[in-house]
Formats: structure tokens, C-alpha cells, sequence
């Protein structure tokens, strides 16, 4: 059977936003799935999209595309720090979305021979949910085209989801990563909680993406490193200090140092801490290298790389879905609406910059796991409360001639609305990250890009679209889940 498939009774229904329909079927008695549900199609040697219908066997289809280098005098001024070509390289699952993109320019303008994997249906989430990111982006493949142009660098693209395992196995082999930076899951809490579909979709495309890629390397690369993707919200808000990954325990007379406890607040931030489990069991079983990035919440659009042409511009998501707080909050203020603050607004969490994300990435990447070895860092910066970054944004757009108003809303989540909070955060910082501090500077820069943006802003789009507690079993109606 294949091995992106649930299967219980005699078929499963696995919701599929890659393919724009509700479900995919598989006969638990056949095994056979619809033709439908394959991975997304792929590059062929011509550069040519190509359906899985049509692709030709295996050993045949070893090419992904080469973004060709350009004469030396036609590109535009990009300082490439230190590009050698000499570097690890790294495939970037996820390389499509908003960590993701900044981070593939970044690690390439380094001289990283990089390969992307996307399926691109992040696209297809917010064509699905009639949302858009504030930024005008290009297709992946003009992207990619253009920032060969602007850099001269080598970007490989391979199109397809790495729940099909034939597909992200032929990549592995194909490319022969050194690391595999994993960003490719589905990354928003309230995404997960709309409905049954949504959830099932998400723990499924999170956590088999993850042990297909564990397998891949067991199978493929051993000796490639992993750095995956986690989040700061897989530990909740305990009332205790949080530790990066591990904690000594001394219970009845006897001591352990073991996994800090993981409280997940969404079936989004569950299927985070189940790849944890699975992302250390791997390391001990079969002896893979891994480390666990668990990121805060970042904020920013541009870093070095994609202020270098227009067409390498990042996404900016600002919706109720996919908008996390900081960008939101920007973009509220930009267009008169007031800053909506869910419930006592004492929400406390760990942010940072965009820069930073990149940065980190580029840490763990140099500073490798061993083999057997499961790493976890705690990525950000800076502890703020909602209330607190609803008061900078008030404080800095009114220097900006900006009457930002705050409004305390029903929460939508079911979570802590005033708590303790400090987590741990140094193993990056004793390998050499040098935080991009929240300063009013970095403000006054997202506020004018949110008003360069301005007519791009949809203001229904801002409000808390999903309740926790009304999550149900039947699907949503798009219309009811956004406009509520
Ligand atoms: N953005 C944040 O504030 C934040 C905070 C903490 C953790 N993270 C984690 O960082 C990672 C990246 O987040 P992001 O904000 O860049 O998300 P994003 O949605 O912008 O990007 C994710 C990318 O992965 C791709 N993808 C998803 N499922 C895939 C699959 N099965 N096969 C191939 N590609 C697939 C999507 O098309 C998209 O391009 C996620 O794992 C997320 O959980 C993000």
C-alpha cells in the first residue's frame, strides 16, 4: 500500500488540499488509491511541469531543474558573504513558504549547493480559503529563475509532497543532502482546529511527512543531519521554567534528565510533538542525527537576499488562519482596524526576527548533531506578551501619525490568558547567533511596508476566523469558517 495513506475499515478518508478535493479514498482491501492522490508533478530535464501520470521511470527522472547561471555583468549587486560552493548541501523541504524561502537565499548566497521540495500547497490553502498573503509573490519557478539571475547560484527544485514516499526517496537519492532542513508541514493552529478533515490532514501531513523523511534517511543518506522544524508550542505554559528539550527529574529517591513534558494547545502543535517522539526514537533506534529546532514565533519580511529583486520577496501572511501576531497586528494597524487582542491578552511567548530564523538554521546546520544524537534548541529571541506588542505597535504607530486602537476580543483558543512564562533559550546564542533585538526601527519598517502594501489588504480576512471549541466533525463551509 502506499505509504501516504491511512487506512481503517475498508477505506479512509484523508482530507487533500493538494489536489483541491475533500478526500481521497484508499481500499484497505486493494490497497489501490485514486490516481488523484499522488504526489504533485515535478521538473523534468527540460524544465517542464510534468503530471505523475505522464513521468517517466526512475532512473530516468534523476534531473531536477538547474537555474542557470548568468553573465557575471547583467546581475544586480548582491553581496554573497563568503559563497564558496564548498558548503554542506542541503535540501530545504518547505522551501516555498515563509521560513522556508529565506532561508534557502540565504544558505545559497553562503555558497550551499540547495535543493528545494515543496508541493506548494501552501498556495493551495489560501486559494482554498480565498486568503493571500499581503506580498505580491511569483510562481517558485520564476523565483527561482530570477535569483539565479540575481546571484548566479544553482536553486534545484523538486516538486512534489514528501507524504509520497517514492517521490521524496527518488529526491533523496537524486540530490544527496548532506542536512535536509525540514519546514514542510502544515504550520497554522487554527488551520487545524476548523474541522475533522482539517485535523486528520494536518497530523497526517505533519507527522508521516516527518517519518517519511526519517526513513528516507535511514534508508538513503544515514549520514545526512536533520534539523526539523518544532515550535516553542509544543510545551505549552507550564508553571515552571521551560528547558531546551530535556530536564533532570529527581522522583522518589532517583534521578533522570528526560523530555520536557510537551503540553500541545492545537492538533497542529500535537503533531509537532509527536514528530519530536519520532525524531528521537529514530536518533536512538537507528542511530540518525538529529536536531529539533523549536522555533517561537517569528515575525519580519525581508532579510539580505529577498530585497535583492522584487520577484524575491517573501510572503507576509496577516489573515486570522495563517497571520501570526506580530504581522498581524502591523497590518491591523495599517488599515485603521483596531489591534485585536484575544481574551486578557497576558499571552506570553518567545518571538523573533525573520534574520534570525535563517541564522539559526544556518547554526544548526554548521554545528551538526552526531550520529545517534537528538539535539533540541529553543529558537528566539524575546519573551513578549499580546499585550505588550499591541502597546509597541500603538506607541510606534503613533509616530507614524497612526491612531492605533486596541480591542480585547473573545478568545477563540482555548489557552492561558495569564501566566508564568520563561523558556530557556542559549544553546543558539553559545553557537554564535546574535539577536535581531524587537526595536522601534524594525517597526516603523513593517508599519510602512504594511502601508506600501495597503490596497493588498483585505480587512475581512483579520478577524479571529476559527473557535477552538466549535471545531466539529462535519466539514466547514469556507464562507462560515472565515466570515464568523
Ligand atoms: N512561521 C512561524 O512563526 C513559525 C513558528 C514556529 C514554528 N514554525 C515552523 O516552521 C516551519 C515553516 O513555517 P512557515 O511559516 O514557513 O510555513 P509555511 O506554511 O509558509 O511553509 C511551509 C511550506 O511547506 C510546504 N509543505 C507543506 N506540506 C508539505 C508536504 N507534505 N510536502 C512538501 N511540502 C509541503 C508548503 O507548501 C509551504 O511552502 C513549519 O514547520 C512551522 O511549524 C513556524
Amino acid at each position: 500500500m502506499s505509504s501516504h495513506s491511512f487506512v481503517s475499515g475498508s477505506s479512509a478518508g484523508v482530507y487533500s488540499p493538494r489536489q483541491g478535493q475533500a478526500y481521497a479514498l484508499v481500499s484497505a482491501k486493494t490497497g489501490q488509491r485514486s490516481p488523484s492522490n499522488r504526489g504533485l508533478s515535478r521538473i523534468n530535464k527540460a524544465g517542464q511541469l510534468q503530471s505523475s501520470a505522464t513521468r517517466q521511470p526512475c532512473r530516468e527522472r534523476r534531473h531536477s531543474l538547474q537555474i542557470c547561471n548568468v553573465a557575471a555583468a547583467e546581475r544586480p549587486t548582491l553581496n554573497l558573504n563568503g559563497a564558496s560552493g564548498s558548503q554542506a548541501r542541503v535540501m530545504i523541504i518547505g522551501g516555498d513558504g515563509y521560513c522556508g524561502w529565506a532561508t534557502a537565499l540565504h544558505l545559497s548566497a553562503r555558497g550551499y549547493p540547495v535543493c528545494i521540495v515543496d508541493n506548494l500547497v501552501r498556495r493551495n490553502y489560501d486559494a482554498q480559503l480565498g486568503l493571500d498573503t499581503l506580498t505580491p509573490i511569483v510562481s517558485l519557478h520564476q523565483r527561482a529563475r530570477r535569483w539565479g539571475e540575481v546571484s548566479g547560484q544553482h536553486l534545484d527544485l523538486q516538486i512534489g509532497d514528501i507524504c509520497d514516499f517514492e517521490f521524496l526517496s527518488e529526491a533523496v537519492q537524486a540530490f544527496k543532502p548532506d542536512t535536509i532542513v525540514h519546514f514542510g508541514e502544515q504550520r497554522s493552529a487554527p488551520y487545524s482546529m476548523i474541522d475533522r478533515a482539517r485535523a486528520v490532514y494536518t497530523q497526517h501531513n505533519n507527522v508521516i511527512g516527518t517519518l517519511n523523511v526519517l526513513f528516507a534517511i535511514k534508508e538513503f543518506a544515514p549520514d545526512c543531519h536533520l534539523v526539523k522544524l518544532g515550535t516553542m508550542g509544543e510545551y505549552g505554559t507550564p508553571n515552571i521554567d521551560i528547558e531546551e528539550g530535556f530536564i533532570t527529574i529527581n522522583h522518589n529517591g532517583r534521578s533522570d534528565r528526560l523530555p520536557y513534558p510537551k503540553q500541545g494547545g492545537s492538533f497542529y502543535h500535537l503533531s509537532k510533538i509527536h514528530d519530536s517522539h519520532n525524531l528521537h526514537f529514530a536518533t536512538k533506534a537507528w542511530k540518525l542525527a538529529a536536531t529539533d529546532l523549536n522555533q517561537g514565533v517569528v515575525y519580519g519580511v525581508d532579510t539580505a537576499e529577498t530585497t535583492a529583486h522584487p520577484q524575491l520577496i517573501n510572503r507576509y501572511d496577516y489573515d486570522g488562519i495563517f497571520g501570526t501576531a506580530l504581522n498581524r497586528f502591523v497590518v491591523q494597524a495599517a488599515v485603521d482596524h483596531p489591534l485585536t487582542v484575544y481574551g486578557k491578552g497576558g499571552q506570553t511567548r518567545g518571538y523573533l526576527d525573520i534574520r534570525d530564523t535563517v541564522r539559526c538554521v544556518q547554526l544548526a546546520i554548521d554545528n551538526p548533531a552526531q550520529r545517534g544524537e537528538f539535539r533540541v534548541y529553543n529558537q528566539f529571541t524575546e519573551q513578549f506578551s499580546v499585550n505588550d506588542l499591541a502597546s509597541i505597535i500603538k506607541r510606534q504607530g503613533a509616530k507614524l501619525g497612526l491612531n492605533v486602537q486596541v480591542a480585547s476580543v473573545p478568545n477563540p483558543r482555548v489557552e492561558a490568558e495569564d501566566h508564568y512564562y520563561n523558556a530557556k533559550h542559549t544553546h543558539l546564542v553559545e553557537l554564535g547567533l546574535e539577536p535581531h533585538l524587537l526595536e522601534d526601527n524594525l517597526i516603523d519598517s513593517l508599519l510602512n511596508f504594511a502601508l506600501q502594501y495597503k490596497d493588498r489588504i483585505d480587512v475581512n480576512l483579520i478577524k479571529p476566523a476559527v473557535d477552538w471549541r466549535k471545531a466539529g466533525s462535519r466539514n466547514a463551509m469556507m464562507s462560515a469558517a472565515i466570515a464568523k
